[in-house]
């Protein structure tokens, strides 16, 4: 737990090296540099060794062992200070000997504040801290932020009135992040650099990474990132930058389809939220359901409904009966569950024998609910037609579903949904979005290594009306006409039919477009 919260991946002094050789000389462009969060010291060995050191070198680090170490490189020129970043304003708190330009270079925290909570750590800004910094209110909002970023605005911030140059070792989670900050708070920065690096190499990591280099105190701020050259042939190529205001994963692809870019019409909606899958989430064996816990589960069967998780979208083809199920104990978020002892004695009773795994959940949205809450639940879940994607997955397959054993199929919160008001609309929008036109345009904005590549920001930022004048009908007939064929009852199955139905439907297409979606 100790280390883990430190979000300790020391930096190989081979790394370091090459990473300050493509700095080229630092002697006579930097007088001072800084590393932030310095661990054992390898990058001021490293500058150490250079033929044209820093006049002056200032490292801060906070686990003892480390600064231990570092310190042994302590000169006249070079000041370890023992100590946490958090606490330092870094605009006051160096007692710099010399004057002149100032280089940042280091690699701070892997770590998130969510996992630093969930091990029980410490090792986290104060709010007090957080809120002298301006614009930190965009970092604030979602719940789970990187050490790297709040250290990055720190810096970006604090070294504001001296134009230093930064160059620092994290995640290309950062760097997104990092720019959608800068962009929305307007900070003053510029000469953006980036170059992928292969994490897994050098720290064993399987996350993307790069070096990340910018200008503080810029008069004229630019946030397009240039990207150069990976810091090693193996890291994977990428191209990141601003593109119509959208931070785009690759630039030259989304040129070719930015026309896409716009509303969706629809509100595509997360699947259901409960945080307790081993009592809500059900298995069928030998035509009984069964918990997470391996007991049998006899509830009343209006509450569990057929359940696709992420990985079932992506192999799902119309299965007539899912394997899967969830029980839902509410019909909108907040809904009164106590009535359930009347109206469900039997799940009443299933829930209350598990309470306590209910009360151990420790998202703050269960807080003054009531018992057995859930999330992610409301008319749009309940509606028998939807579309629906896997946030997890990098290759996004759209799924038109249907009623499965005359229920609406429900799907878990790794997925989103667009509840459709027939057969004919989840098999088109589906289609449309499977199109390699729609595919195209997710890969050139979705940022692969993400944990979710696909998130509703992302889902509402495709213009499925403009996707559909550009999308020749011939193009999607097909899978259309077999996503109805398996969607339908027998009685209208036949393939024919299906066709009429789509031929008025282009011609439908034609003319009144937008109600095409509409109800
Ligand atoms: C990813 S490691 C990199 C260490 C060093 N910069 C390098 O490149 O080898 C992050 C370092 O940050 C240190 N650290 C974590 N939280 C800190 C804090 N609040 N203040 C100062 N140092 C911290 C850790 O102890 C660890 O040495």
């Amino acid at each position: 737990m100790k280390l883990k919260q430190f979000g300790d991946f020391q930096t190989p002094l081979d790394l370091a090296r090459q990473i300050l050789q493509g700095l080229g000389p630092v002697g006579p462009q930097w007088d001072r540099v800084l590393e932030p969060t310095c661990g054992r010291g390898n990058f001021i060995r490293g500058l150490l060794q250079l033929d044209s050191p820093p006049r002056e070198i200032i490292g801060i680090e906070m686990q003892d062992s480390y600064y231990q170490e570092a310190q042994s490189l302590a000169s006249s020129s070079v000041q370890i200070i023992h100590g946490d970043i958090f606490q330092l304003n870094l605009a006051r708190a160096l007692a710099w000997k010399t004057t002149g330009p100032l280089l940042v270079i280091g690699n701070p925290p892997w770590v998130t504040n969510a996992e630093i909570g969930s091990i029980g750590g410490d090792n986290l800004p104060r709010k007090k801290n957080i809120k002298r910094l301006r614009g930190i209110e965009a970092i604030m909002g979602p719940s789970n932020f990187d050490l790297a970023e709040f250290i990055w605005i720190k810096l970006i911030q604090e070294l504001a009135v001296e134009q230093a140059t930064i160059a620092l070792l994290c995640k290309t989670s950062v760097v997104r992040n990092l720019l959608s900050y800068a962009q929305q708070a307007r900070w003053p920065i510029g000469k953006i650099k980036i170059r992928a690096l292969d994490a897994k190499k050098w720290f064993g990591a399987s996350v993307g990474a790069c070096l990340l280099s910018l200008q503080t105190g810029m008069p004229r701020a630019n946030y397009h990132a240039q990207v150069l050259e990976p810091l090693d042939a193996s890291a994977r190529r990428f191209t990141i930058g601003f593109c119509n205001g959208h931070l785009v994963s690759d630039q030259k692809a989304y040129q070719t389809v930015s026309f896409l870019e716009g509303a969706s019409p629809f509100q595509w909606r997360q699947g259901i939220k409960h945080d307790a899958a081993a009592i809500l989430e059900l298995t069928r064996k030998d035509g009984e359901w069964f918990n997470g816990k391996g007991d049998r589960v006899e509830v009343e069967e209006e509450f569990i409904f057929p359940l696709l998780k992420g990985s079932d979208v992506q192999s799902f083809h119309g299965q007539p009966s899912l394997p899967r199920a969830v029980i839902v104990p509410q019909k909108e978020i907040g809904q009164n569950t106590r009535v359930l002892q009347e109206q469900a004695p039997r799940l009443w009773h299933y829930l209350s024998d598990y309470a306590g795994i209910f009360q151990k959940r420790k998202s703050s949205i269960y807080n003054n609910k009531p018992p057995f809450s859930i999330f992610g639940v409301g008319n749009y879940s309940f509606s028998p037609y939807k579309v629906i994607v896997s946030g997890l997955h990098k290759s996004p397959r759209f799924i038109a579903v249907g009623p499965v054993g005359s229920k609406p199929v429900f799907c878990d919160d790794t997925c989103y949904l667009l509840p459709c008001h027939s057969s004919l609309q989840a098999a088109v929008i589906a289609a449309l979005l499977n199109h390699s036109l729609a595919q195209t345009f997710l890969q050139s904005i979705i940022f692969r290594d993400a944990k979710r590549p696909i998130t509703k920001t992302v889902l509402r930022r495709i213009n499925l009306l403009e996707l559909a004048r550009r999308i020749p009908f011939e193009d999607v007939r097909e899978t259309i006409g077999s996503t109805l064929s398996i969607l339908e009852t027998s009685k209208e199955k036949e393939y024919p039919k299906i066709i009429n139905l789509i031929e008025a439907l282009e011609l439908h297409h034609q003319t009144t477009q937008p109600s095409l979606f509409g109800p």
